[in-house]
């Protein structure tokens, strides 16, 4: 295995110092993204709130809960997985991205993918969604219609699978959805499973 911490120092160390877009100026701290580097599986959120704001660290606030709730419920804990945003700094007021500050911030995500090379990529509401699917060459679709189906997708020439899934905080306002995210955590405990697939093959839909 090779040594990873080298470039992920090198990575948080130019996060915590960019300037690339306007979310600079209003951050408290930017939040790089945690957890193992050796992970398989890598969840990616949309932006870092007020708490992940205040601490440096995503999600910690109500959101977070929720996530590190699903984590459980499918057997597994913060620090076995890795944790990211597409956007590293908190837009003012949780407002959602915009278009040029996903395309100034991107390419520290599309680093940290090619860094641990997770097997699972799971994009957690339709900002991260619309994006690793764009660049996995997808064509994005509603979250109504994608949500916890399995793509085999070549992103920073790493082969992974890409489940994209709601935004837990969806599920703190829409109680409907929380039931929507458990089943589709499933699916992803199933993938986890699934030790069999090639990573080389490439199929648009090869799991429903
Ligand atoms: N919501 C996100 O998308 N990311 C966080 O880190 C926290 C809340
Ligand atoms: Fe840099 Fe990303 Fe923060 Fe913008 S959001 S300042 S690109 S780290």
């Amino acid at each position: 295995m090779p040594d990873k911490t080298g470039e992920w120092t090198r990575l948080v160390e130019e996060i915590m110092m960019c300037r690339k877009c306007p979310l600079h100026e209003t951050r408290t701290r930017p939040v790089p993204g945690e957890g193992s580097l050796d992970a398989e599986i890598m969840f990616v959120g949309e932006a870092p709130g007020r708490r992940e704001d205040e601490t440096g660290r995503p999600f910690v606030g109500a959101a977070g809960r929720l996530l590190s709730e699903l984590l459980g419920s499918i057997g597994l804990r913060r620090e076995d997985v890795f944790i990211t945003n597409i956007v590293k700094c908190r837009p003012p007021g949780n407002r959602d991205p915009r278009e040029e500050e996903i395309a100034a911030c991107s390419p520290y995500l599309i680093r940290q993918i090619r860094l641990i090379k997770p097997r699972i990529i799971v994009a957690l509401g339709r900002h991260s969604g619309r994006f690793l699917f764009t660049q996995a060459g997808l064509r994005w679709a509603p979250l109504s219609a994608i949500h916890g189906k399995t793509y085999t997708v070549t992103i920073a020439g790493v082969t992974a699978r890409l489940v994209a899934t709601y935004h837990p905080a969806a599920a703190l306002y829409n109680p409907r959805l929380r039931g929507v995210l458990e089943e589709d955590f499933k699916k992803i405990q199933s993938l986890l499973r699934d030790r069999g697939g090639e990573r080389g093959q490439r199929s648009l839909f090869d799991y429903m």
